[in-house]
């Protein structure tokens, strides 16, 4: 690793942040150096969208291999000109209906953009997030803001500014730390390159919201999520994974909750420190089975994805061994939360 550097953390008001310190951070990144900041979703690792190099320092940071491309983000849909060509239609709809929010777009590449944000690929990825402080950082940096999530590679996404220190501190130039995001998991990644726009992660705009404008969306994950009782481990991409081993159970409730505390039971009979991530009714079945973390109610599965990340990296700040969890349900975000917590468990899936 390089010699660490000095990271800045600015405090910032999420709702009215102060345009002097976000003029020195947008100063920051025309100057090709690398500032977090907060968006709706996750906080974002930023850098000048445009500059190579720039881009190269995100890959360094983060240690992330250099086939997995990054995201641009813009504070206006007139700049999605800027870094696509051959934009179809539907991409100015999604973006006029959905825009500012958490959906990005895979488009035809500009000539200006450089080879690196896109990993060698012939598209580019491009978001407008919502929330002050990053719409912000972009128009004051006047440039488009290449922005992967600001975490270590496969570790679970950073919601906090603490989350972003942690990882990175010492590797970026400055935070901009606008409190815990919103939403909490990542946007949804839409390809419009091919025949049909295909959802290629589910994220926070759903399915059913890009149907209400692009009905012939299809889902098309490129790891196996669904309905296979145990997908094969090696076929899943590490990512979002906590220290510890991570299962989760899917099935009836009651029964669900009932493998879990048993085999909780079993695992701490053999010496290991156990966790648990649970919806709040959830916490009589399993209390007292190990360390008990409530993400939110059963029926919110905002508050469940707001918590997750927050979650995971608690539970291996408390040096557990084994995270047990289990299937919320598909309604709303509960295909984007499926998705993060199979792949937080690298696809060991338990159906009971
Ligand atoms: O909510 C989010 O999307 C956050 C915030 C910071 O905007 N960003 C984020 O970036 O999650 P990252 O790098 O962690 O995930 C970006 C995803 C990856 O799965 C990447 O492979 C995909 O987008 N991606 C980026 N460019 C792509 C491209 N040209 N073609 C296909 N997939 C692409
Ligand atoms: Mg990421």
């Amino acid at each position: 690793m390089d010699s660490p550097i000095k990271t800045r953390v600015w405090q910032l008001d999420a709702d009215a942040p102060n345009p002097r310190i976000i003029a020195e951070a947008a100063r920051l990144i025309r100057d090709g150096r690398l500032v977090a900041f907060p968006t709706e979703t996750v906080y974002g690792l930023g850098a000048n969208a445009l500059s190579a190099p720039a881009i190269e320092r995100i890959y360094a940071a983060k240690q992330r291999p250099s086939h997995d491309p990054i995201i641009a983000h813009i504070a206006a849909i007139d700049d999605l000109p800027r870094l696509a060509v051959d934009i179809p239609d539907i991409a100015f709809d999604l973006a006029r209906a959905l825009w500012p929010g958490a959906l990005t777009m895979i488009l035809k590449r500009g000539a200006d953009v450089p080879d690196n944000i896109a990993a060698g690929l012939d598209t580019v990825a491009v978001r407008m997030p919502s929330g002050r402080i990053a719409s912000a950082l972009i128009a004051s940096a006047g440039v488009p803001i290449a922005a992967p999530s600001a975490n270590t590679f496969t570790r679970p996404s950073a919601t906090t500014a603490a989350h972003v220190l942690h990882d990175l501190g010492g590797r970026i130039d400055a935070v901009l730390d606008g409190g815990a995001t919103r939403i909490g998991i990542e946007s949804t990644v839409l390809d419009l390159t091919g025949e049909t726009p295909a959802i290629l992660r589910p994220g926070g705009v759903l399915l059913d919201d890009i149907r209400r404008i692009a009905p012939a969306t299809i889902t098309r994950s490129r790891w196996q999520t669904d309905d296979a009782p145990s997908p094969s481990p090696g076929q899943m991409l590490k990512h979002y994974a906590p220290n510890a081993r991570m299962m989760v159970y899917r099935g009836e409730v009651a029964a669900v909750l009932d493998a879990m505390r048993r085999t909780a039971g079993e695992l701490s009979a053999d010496g290991l420190r156990v966790g648990l991530l649970v919806a709040a009714e959830d916490r009589p079945q399993v209390a007292g089975a190990g360390v008990v973390h409530v993400l939110g109610r059963r029926d919110d599965l905002a508050a469940i994805s707001r918590h997750l990340f927050a979650a995971l990296r608690q539970l291996d700040a408390e040096n557990v061994d084994v995270i047990l969890t289990r299937d919320f349900g598909a309604a709303g975000l509960g295909a984007a939360l499926w998705d993060r917590l199979v792949r937080a468990a690298e696809g060991r899936v338990i159906t009971v």
